[in-house]
């Protein structure tokens, strides 16, 4: 069950979100929660847009940076510190996802993952943990959020290099619990299925190319969303997790973003 939160629980903290300018980062509402947030990520014209659309209604500064470059990221950290005050509560948002048979030895792309899902992932760490635990210290709330992927413990084919990436935070995050917890760090990680993002370009472009994705999309937020049922070699499902997906038959099995089912 999900409940949405409403009004400024927020209010006098301060959130830092990488991987702010599209996608779940962009979405995520902390300012309209109350807090003042700096958004973190390269796209300066996205975050600007960003900031201009919550500064309405709330506090929000852009921070346009690469989180892969460290001295770039502690940079970004004192900015927030001088703008905003001492962050309180980290998003560590920011990941790619790039699909490919390992045996297609795509190493330019495993190096992408690693260096954004595992590196950036750990600036932001190194950048913002004196923060977090400064305010905890200070007896204030202190949260430090990861986006992994339910791809950190399903076996999905060709996804490899990207679910080692999130198996790594997953895991980073128990760790982080059990070092940081005494200081009242609180740590969590989010374990997201198949959202409709940027992100997912890959199926656009792949599985459903030359405009089929939007066609089974139709005026759905998600083609991931719909009602079950097989048409020829179409198919729309509920997957055991709970969301729906949309795929393909071929050769007698499903494809879909790397699933395969085989049709009884
Ligand atoms: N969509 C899904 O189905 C799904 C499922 C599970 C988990 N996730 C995870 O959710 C997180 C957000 O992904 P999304 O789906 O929202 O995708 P998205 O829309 O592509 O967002 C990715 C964000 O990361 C930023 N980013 C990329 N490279 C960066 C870099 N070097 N430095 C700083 N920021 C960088 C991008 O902004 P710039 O390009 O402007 O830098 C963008 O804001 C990722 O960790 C992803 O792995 C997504």
């Amino acid at each position: 069950m999900s409940a949405l939160l409403t009004g400024t629980p927020l209010t006098g903290r301060v959130a830092v979100i990488s991987g702010a300018s599209s996608g779940i980062g962009a979405a995520t509402r902390l300012a309209r929660l109350g807090a003042k947030v700096a958004v973190l990520a390269r796209r300066k014209e996205k975050l600007d847009a960003l900031v201009a659309s919550i500064n309405g209604g709330g506090t929000a500064v852009a921070v346009p940076v690469d989180v892969t470059g460290r001295e770039a990221v502690h940079a970004a950290a004192r900015q927030v510190a001088d703008q905003l005050g001492t962050a309180d509560l980290v998003v560590n948002n920011a990941g790619v996802q790039l699909i490919s048979p390992i045996t297609d030895l795509r190493q330019d792309d495993w190096q992408r993952q690693i260096d954004l899902n595992i590196t950036g992932v750990m600036n932001v760490i190194g950048a913002f943990v004196p923060h977090l635990t400064a305010a905890a210290a200070a007896g204030k709330p202190a949260d430090l959020i990861t986006t992994s992927s339910i791809a950190a413990t399903r076996i999905l084919e060709k996804f490899s290099v990207y679910s080692g990436t999130k198996a790594y935070i997953s895991h980073l995050t128990r760790l982080l619990r059990v070092e940081l917890g005494p200081q009242n760090v609180r740590v969590a990680t989010i374990e997201p299925g198949m959202v409709d993002t940027d992100q997912n370009d890959f199926l656009r472009q792949n599985l459903l190319p030359d405009g089929r994705y939007d066609e089974a999309r139709g005026d759905r937020p998600s083609a991931y969303t719909g009602r079950y049922w097989v048409n020829g070699t179409r198919i729309d499902y509920l997957d055991d997790l709970g969301f729906w997906a949309y795929g393909e038959f071929r050769d007698g099995e499903l494809h879909h973003a790397g699933y395969r089912l085989t049709r009884r």
